[in-house]
């Protein structure tokens, strides 16, 4: 028994020893700060471009605080991690971080230090990056206006606050798989991959993750959770009733908007907002690559689109609520599943939504694309929906857009549920959604995501 017990130990410490050789990272020396003149500012542009297609300023920029200077809280299922200033400050930012360091950052999420990074710093994703691209963002990083921010602690559960579980984690799920053209598709496509698994990471919302936090390799673009928002499906299983073609992909990630699926809303908005700015030939590229991923061909497209037309111009012609141009439709009694809840969300929805929402008018120029197309009442839960019926949908401060009046002291919690319901029922085929009185909830706890930077 005591042999067997030592030998345990023994082979305890062995595995400790080789965890700790194998994770251990070696501090990089700081550098002497380098003027920003001395970068090239060929590569400082195109760095520009390719941490907006990163959305670095996404994650590292706080509500109200400076670019880059980080701060932003990460709410993850395993406490709340904040991004770090990424700003050439010497002290407080990356100012004395050498190309090296960086490069191992964005590949291994090891500081500068030696320290292993969470990841929800997408590394798993920015590993893909080519060393000249991360040589052009390492550029561009290095020429912004250094700001004095200390980075806050995260404050993970016991015991992920030890960095060594960083470690561990990585060995099971970072993996430095090299990307391989794919010949049978051309340039665009492999250029939209590069981009889309690569620094976009695209997978790191709409991706669902397992239990310890890792993207689940064998799903991609299965469809994810983050913010507490449904990030889409974007492979064959998306719940959008118009399979997405590439230039829908394109019109929505570039204008915020497509005349067949409708407006951007939620933590997809920053993310367009970045790609707005870029070069077109990128977006185009990234529509091509996510447009692919639900295989469906050209012809099976257009059948699909007349279909999903056909059921969402039904269920709007038949809503009680008519506007005079086409009160000659003859009125058509609700679904049978009319119970009270239902009947209720149906007098909130002729009050409060008909008005923009009603079946009449031109189309798609002067109302909103019809509801019974919107992939947010088709998706699995009601989460995106609330979110849209709480905060309403806003342009960004300064520019024009479409704009949806939020409702958040207009309606009652049950007021909304029943909304909620009625709207699912009446403009998608799909079943009743549960647990919308929790999803609410938690909506309402929490500040409008469409506020973030
Ligand atoms: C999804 C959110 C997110 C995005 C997008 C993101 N980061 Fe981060 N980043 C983080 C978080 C969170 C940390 C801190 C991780 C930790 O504390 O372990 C971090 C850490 C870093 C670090 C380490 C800094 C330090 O002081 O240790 C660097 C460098 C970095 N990010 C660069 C970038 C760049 C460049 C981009 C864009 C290409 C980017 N990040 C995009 C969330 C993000
Ligand atoms: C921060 C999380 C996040 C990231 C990163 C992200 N998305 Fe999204 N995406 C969402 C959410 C949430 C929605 C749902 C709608 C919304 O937010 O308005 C969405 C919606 C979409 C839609 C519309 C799907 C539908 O059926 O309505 C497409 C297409 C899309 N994203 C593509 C992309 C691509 C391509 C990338 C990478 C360049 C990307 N997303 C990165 C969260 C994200
Ligand atoms: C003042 C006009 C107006 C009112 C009132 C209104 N909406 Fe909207 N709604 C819009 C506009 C504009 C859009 C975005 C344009 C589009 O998607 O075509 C939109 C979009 C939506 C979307 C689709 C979002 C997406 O990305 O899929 C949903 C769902 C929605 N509204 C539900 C409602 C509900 C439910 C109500 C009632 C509580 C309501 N709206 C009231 C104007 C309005």
């Amino acid at each position: 028994m005591r042999r067997f017990l030592f030998g345990l130990i023994g082979i305890l410490v062995v595995a400790v020893i080789g965890f700790v050789a194998l994770t251990w990272r070696s501090e990089l020396p700081p550098m002497a700060p380098r003027a920003a003149a001395s970068f090239d500012p060929a590569l400082v542009a195109k760095g520009a471009d390719l941490a907006a297609i990163g959305s670095c300023d996404v994650c590292h920029t706080k509500p109200g605080g400076r670019t880059y200077a980080g701060g932003y809280p990460l709410e993850t299922p395993f406490g709340v991690l904040y991004s770090t200033n990424i700003t050439p400050d010497p002290d407080t930012g990356i100012g004395a971080w050498s190309q090296a360091a960086f490069t191992r950052a964005m590949r291994e999420g090891v500081d500068r230090r030696g320290r292993h990074l969470y990841p929800a710093f997408p590394y798993d994703h920015f590993t893909l990056t080519t060393d000249s691209d991360i040589a052009a963002i390492y550029a561009f990083m290095m020429t912004r206006q250094p700001v004095s921010a200390r980075n806050e602690d995260a404050r993970l559960n016991f015991p992920l606050n030890f960095r060594i579980f960083a470690a561990g984690w990585k060995l099971l799920f970072l993996h430095h798989d090299e990307l391989k053209p794919e010949p049978s598709r051309d340039a665009a496509w492999n250029r939209g991959r590069y981009l889309v698994t690569g620094l976009g990471h695209c997978g790191a919302c709409h991706t669902p993750r397992n239990s310890l936090g890792a993207e689940k390799r064998h799903r991609p673009f299965a469809g994810g959770d983050g913010r507490n928002w449904y990030s889409p499906a974007l492979d064959a299983s998306s719940p959008s009733p118009i399979p997405w073609s590439a230039e829908q992909v394109f019109n929505y990630l570039r204008h915020d908007f497509d005349p067949l699926h409708g407006q951007v809303a939620g933590p997809m908005a920053p993310v367009n907002h970045n790609l707005a700015r870029v070069p077109e030939a990128d977006v185009r590229a990234i529509a091509a690559y996510t447009a692919s991923l639900n295989d469906t061909d050209a012809a099976t497209q257009q059948r699909q689109t007349q279909t999903a037309l056909a059921f969402a111009r039904d269920r709007e012609a038949t809503l009680p609520i008519m506007r005079a141009s086409t009160a000659t439709t003859p009125r058509q009694p609700e679904p049978p599943d009319a119970s009270a809840q239902s009947k209720e969300g149906a007098a909130i929805f002729a009050g409060a939504c008909a008005t923009c929402h009603h079946g009449g008018g031109e189309w798609p120029s002067t109302r909103p694309v019809p509801l019974g197309l919107s992939t947010t009442v088709h998706g699995p839960d009601a989460r995106n929906l609330l979110h849209i019926v709480v905060d309403g949908i806003h342009p960004r401060p300064g520019e024009s857009g479409k704009i949806m009046p939020g409702f958040a002291g207009a309606l009652t919690d049950a007021q909304i549920v029943a909304l909620a319901g009625y709207v699912r029922s009446r403009f998608s085929d799909k079943p009743a959604w549960t647990g919308m009185a929790e999803a609410l909830q938690q909506i309402r706890r929490r500040p409008a995501v469409t506020e973030a930077p």
